[in-house]
């Protein structure tokens, strides 16, 4: 295998130094905007070089972002080069797009560390469909919302100290928003969800609301109710439909979900001949990463593509009933549904996630958080 490396950043430079021991694929070519020299790969600022490159066959993207990381896939595509991706928001954003065009020209598309990062999650979900059908996923895909919900369960700190923390040990970015709100677990709830159900999920039906608004009360709360308090992405196939959100979720403090510490990601499936299956590891970094990249790439050595079908265009149906913790203003809804005062918050009676989610669209100021089943 001869790789165009697109990005030669923490996950791309990751994949360079443990492809340099290996015999059967060689990083030839690496786009990156730095001037830099590599002893064996010849460094380009024109992604033309790598294109029309006709010894290269595959195309590993490790840029980030959608632009111009979409039109260089698609490109690559369109002149027969497979590709491996590590690019969450480039997957979830054009999967009726790439994951067709993959099949339809009979390339081969991985992304298994786009989910997950270390874990392989993407590559163990495509094992576990083809041999049973999938009821759920769900889990903790965002490690820098888990290391900031840890250190305020386990230090008392408030979210702002928390987040600060964070981004002095580089689990959380400058720029923190599409960690904290939710938006990268989003992405990453959508893609599991379409792989496990075989299906292409509208995406607008999928609600998500992140921790930015967990205060150091609501966690004095839920210890004293025994829950710890995690980012959860589900998908679950009901016999209404599909259900999809992204939401923090309340877990007894003996559940496996609760025990996650610092940044670590544990993502599960429901099965039915498996049961429930849990995957555990470090969700993001280098070499954990670059590991899931090297394995997309050994696996498309060997003529492995994507996970499963793109699936029809389906609607989410979020009329699961679930119990929530809520702590914001309180009004007519929030007093019909009033089941339990747990201090200066509200937790309800079971109601319709859609319908939870669009109370709090109305109420961005107030702190929401499920209490898992
Ligand atoms: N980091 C992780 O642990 C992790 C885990 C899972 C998935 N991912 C995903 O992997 C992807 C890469 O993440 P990363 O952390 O490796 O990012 P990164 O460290 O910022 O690296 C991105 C690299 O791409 C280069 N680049 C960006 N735009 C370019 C362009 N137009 N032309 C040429 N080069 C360009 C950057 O150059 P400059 O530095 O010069 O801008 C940089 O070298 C993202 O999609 C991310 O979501 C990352």
């Amino acid at each position: 295998m001869r790789i165009g490396l697109l990005g030669f950043g923490v996950v791309g430079k990751g994949l360079y130094d443990l492809t340099q021991s290996r015999e059967d694929m060689q990083v030839a070519k690496v786009l990156c905007l730095e001037d830099i020299t590599l002893p064996d790969a010849q460094v380009t600022h024109d992604f033309n070089d790598i294109l029309r490159d006709e010894t290269i066959d595959t195309v590993v993207e490790a840029m980030g972002g959608l632009h111009p990381a979409y039109e260089f896939v698609r490109a690559a595509m369109e002149a027969g080069k497979n590709i491996v991706t590590s690019n969450k928001a480039l997957v979830n954003a054009y999967y009726d797009d790439l994951i067709p065009l993959a099949q339809e020209k009979g390339l081969l598309f991985r992304c298994t560390a786009a989910v997950g990062g270390g874990i392989c999650w993407l590559s163990e979900l495509e094992r576990a469909r083809r041999a049973q059908e999938i009821t759920g996923v769900w889990g903790i895909m965002n490690g820098t919302c888990n290391y900031i919900l840890d250190n305020m369960t386990r230090n008392g700190l408030g979210y702002g100290e928390a987040l600060k923390q964070a981004q002095a040990l580089g689990y959380a970015e400058a720029d923190p928003t599409a960690d904290v709100e939710g938006f990268d677990t989003w992405n990453k709830c959508i893609i599991s969800a379409n792989v496990a159900f075989g299906v292409s999920l509208e995406k607008d039906g999928v609600p998500v609301s992140g921790i930015s608004r967990i205060a150091a009360e609501d966690v004095e709360n839920f210890k004293a109710h025994g829950y710890v308090c995690k980012l959860i992405a589900t998908g679950k196939k009901l016999e209404k439909g599909i259900s999809a959100y992204v939401q923090p979720t309340l877990f007894p403090q003996g559940a496996l979900e609760a025990a996650v510490p610092m940044n670590y990601n544990l993502i599960s499936l429901e099965g039915s001949a498996s049961g429930r299956q849990s995957l555990y590891g470090q969700g993001a970094g280098r070499y954990p990463t670059a590991y899931n990249v090297l394995q997309d790439c050994v696996d498309e050595l060997a003529g492995r593509g994507f996970y499963g079908p793109c699936g029809e265009k389906t609607a989410v149906c979020n009329e699961e009933k679930l119990c929530y913790y809520i702590r914001g203003n309180a009004d007519a809804w929030l007093e019909s549904n009033k089941a339990e005062a747990w201090g200066n918050a509200v937790v309800t009676g079971p109601v319709a996630v859609a319908e939870a989610h669009a109370w709090l669209q109305n109420h961005p100021e107030a702190f929401l958080a499920a209490i898992a089943k």
